[in-house]
């Protein structure tokens, strides 16, 4: 069975802190694996780790079987990385399409323009953003937006897909969009990793839980074990208090 993605003892230090401390997990192809824990916990600095925006300090990150920690974010994405961010940042000027075509070529070099437009009508299908096609980017509605920056990194055509709170500020029955939207994107193939305040979300799509608190690994495990596991209560708890 191919892993898509070996995190081994990952650590990340900013100044004295250690954002992340000896962070180890793994993730199979096609698996939806959602990263969970409270406020400064470490998340964000993970996928950063990982996509190449940060550099560890100490450990190693495989992605289907290969290390990448040395690599610029470019060379992840051509590998089939794809990354959205929580900051939304199309070029405003084009129009959803175009932003998509910038994509689909240079998320994979060697990639002709036939083939680029091809992929960016199934991607424009695929996240429902097919009638609003020629619209420039600077007239989407915050939902519009949420669905072209996950379009953005699809266009790229990921095997793994990392997700910094997309649906952050979305109403229930968008959330739930949302939820069915990455259904569709893993029946695809694609393996996601997602960061997730909004735990609906992470109980209707995460096949495994990842929990950090204070920059380490507490707790492993299908969502309704990680929900009951004491220290993942203290930690949410101990937060909130
Ligand atoms: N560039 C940076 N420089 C200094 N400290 C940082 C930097 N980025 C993150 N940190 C610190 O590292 C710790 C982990 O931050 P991180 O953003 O990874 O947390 P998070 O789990 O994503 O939190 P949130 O749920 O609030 O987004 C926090 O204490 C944060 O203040
Ligand atoms: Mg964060």
């Amino acid at each position: 069975m191919a892993r898509l993605l070996e995190v081994h003892a990952l650590s990340k230090r900013f100044l004295g802190l250690r954002a992340l401390n000896g962070v180890s997990f793994v993730q199979e192809e096609g698996e939806i694996l959602a990263v969970i824990g409270p406020n400064g916990a470490g998340k964000s600095t993970l996928l950063n780790l990982i996509s190449g925006l940060l550099r560890p300090d100490g450990g190693r990150i495989l992605f289907q079987g290969e290390e990448i920690a040395h690599l610029p974010p470019e060379a992840r994405t051509w590998r089939g990385l794809g990354r959205a961010f929580q900051i939304v940042s199309p070029f405003p000027e084009l129009t959803v399409r175009e932003n998509l075509l910038v994509g689909a070529l240079f998320g994979k070099p060697g990639t002709s323009r036939k083939e680029a437009e091809a992929w960016v009508e199934e991607v424009l299908e695929l996240t429902g953003l097919w009638p609003k096609r020629e619209a420039p980017a600077s007239e989407l509605t915050l939902l519009e937006d949420k669905r072209l920056e996950l379009a953005r990194a699809l266009a790229t055509r990921p095997r793994l897909l990392l997700l910094d709170e997309v649906m952050a500020g979305l109403r229930p029955k968008e959330v739930g969009e949302a939820v069915e939207l990455l259904k569709r994107v893993r029946a695809q193939g694609v393996g996601i990793l997602f960061i997730e305040h909004l735990m609906p979300a992470v109980r209707a799509l995460a096949d495994r839980v990842v929990v950090l608190d204070h920059g380490e690994k507490i707790a492993e495990g299908p969502y309704e074990a990680v929900a009951q596991d004491p220290r993942v209560r203290e930690a949410y708890l101990g937060r909130k208090a």
